[in-house]
């Protein structure tokens, strides 16, 4: 499997939690690599194109309302097979339900305040990272000692 790249947002409750720098800590340490992050927020038409596939959904009104409330960090990572990876370390969407160890399962009790976003799938991954950078913002460089990883 080559590298994938994949967008992770911290939402509005990590950033009010002080949750940053232990959820990035925890995509650092299992050796995936940033290549792009920004603190800034979102405004209406962003949240909306970001969700546009929860459009019809009840709960769409809400989570825009709730992703827009505050600042948000957005980044782009990098490595192998990322975008499964990721999601497996985020958890289930249901932080009531999502496993002990992982981000939601342990920051989280909340179907909408979960913490974290992390695309699903390449396709999502183009869809949503034009949102939050230009191409010349997402770096590509080397890590010293990332073959070891
Ligand atoms: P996320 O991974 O960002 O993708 C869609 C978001 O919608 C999800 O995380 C939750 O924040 C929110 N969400 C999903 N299902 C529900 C639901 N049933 N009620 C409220 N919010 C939801």
């Amino acid at each position: 499997m080559e590298s994938e790249r994949t967008l992770v947002l911290i939402k509005p409750d990590g950033v009010n939690r002080r949750l940053s720098g232990e959820i990035i800590s925890r995509f650092e340490r299992k050796g995936l690599k940033i290549v792009a992050l920004k603190l800034l927020k979102l405004d209406r038409a962003q949240a909306e194109k970001h969700y546009s596939v929860h459009r019809d959904k009840p709960f769409f009104g809400e989570l825009v309302q709730y992703i827009t409330s505050s600042p948000i960090i957005a980044m782009v990572l990098e490595g192998r097979n990322c975008i499964t990876t990721v999601r497996t370390l985020c958890g289930a969407t249901d932080g009531s339900k999502a496993a002990p160890g992982t981000i939601r399962g342990d920051f989280s009790n909340s179907i909408q305040n979960n913490i974290v976003h992390a695309s699903d799938s390449d396709e999502s991954y183009r869809h949503e990272v034009s949102i939050y950078f230009n191409e010349n913002e997402i770096l590509t460089y080397q890590i010293a000692g990332e073959n070891l990883i």
